[in-house]
């Protein structure tokens, strides 16, 4: 009897099985080497975990944006890790092959190395993700190389990086000119600390295409132009939850819009006294 998922004992033989098994670093690394491009999603609920997992979403991100996305936030700052994990573990419980990543908030690791495993311990032991995303290039990454030492997978964030909004004064292309030099020395010093991906964040596609070239682990661009390994979204702007999405966005439905207008017949069905009608009535 072997210790190995049937899947695993299948591609050991050369087979290509479905998949039956969670996605893990080593598909992405694969992904890269076979030049698949591939989508990452966010999620902050089981239900919509189910729903993008079904749906085939290799990677979901319990991104920080549940900040401002879910908790009514006005940007990524505040929230919590005493937050966040809940909503991890819920995006765990609800997916079945997607990796799970959870963001490490503002405040949870850039004292110390120390401060960073911790953090990163307990994602792991109390929401059962499958690792954590951090912001920051080189400054970083003295945590990175601690946490993946420890056993802990991490992906990289730079370019934009929404925690350090008040310092770069806005949410603003990162990387135009001379600073395009700073930004390849993050993403090279992430990928030497043991990153396995780095998320490039509104940054001139063209550097984008120069990091993607120059990493041998995979890029995940948001705003970052078409030559990205990966593409990560906020779904409540590819769903069309939180109105006009960001112009690097693209929504395909406009679920605001749908949930609005249902609620609101909804709302005046019972007004009007047509709800419930006599088949949702008990006896
Ligand atoms: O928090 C988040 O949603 C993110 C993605 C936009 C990359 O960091």
């Amino acid at each position: 009897m072997s210790n190995y998922p049937a899947a695993i004992e299948g591609e050991a033989l050369g087979d290509k099985p479905a998949k039956k098994t969670r996605y893990t670093l080593i598909d992405f690394a694969r992904f890269k080497r076979e030049k698949s491009k591939w989508a990452v999603l966010t999620s902050y609920d089981a239900l919509t975990a189910s729903l993008f997992d079904e749906a085939g979403i290799p990677m979901l991100l319990v991104g920080d944006s549940a900040a401002n996305n879910y908790l009514g936030e006005v940007n990524t700052i505040p929230v919590t890790v005493d937050e966040l994990i809940p909503l991890a573990r819920a995006v765990v419980r609800g997916s079945k092959l997607s990796m799970v990543i959870a963001d490490l908030p503002f405040g949870s690791y850039e004292l110390s190395t120390d401060q960073a495993l911790e953090t990163g311990i307990r994602f792991m032991k109390e929401s059962g993700v499958h690792g954590v995303k951090l912001e920051g290039g080189a400054r970083v990454s003295d945590q990175v190389r601690r946490l993946v030492s420890s056993g802990i997978p991490v992906i990289g964030h730079i370019g934009l990086t929404p925690q350090s909004v008040n310092t770069i004064g806005g949410y603003r292309v990162q990387g135009r000119g001379d600073s395009a030099a700073q930004v390849l020395a993050d993403a090279k010093a992430l990928e030497d600390a043991g990153a396995f991906a780095v998320v490039l964040e509104l940054v001139p596609a063209e550097l984008a295409r120069e990091i993607t070239d120059q990493l041998s682990i995979p890029t995940i661009g948001i705003g970052a132009g078409i030559d990205c390994d990966a593409q990560v979204l906020v779904w409540t702007d590819l769903l069309g939850l939180t109105g006009k999405p960001p112009r690097f966005s693209r929504q395909y439905l406009d679920l605001r819009g749908q949930i609005i207008d249902a609620t609101r017949k909804w709302r005046e069905d019972v007004t009007s006294g047509k709800f419930p009608n006599e088949g949702e009535t008990f006896h």
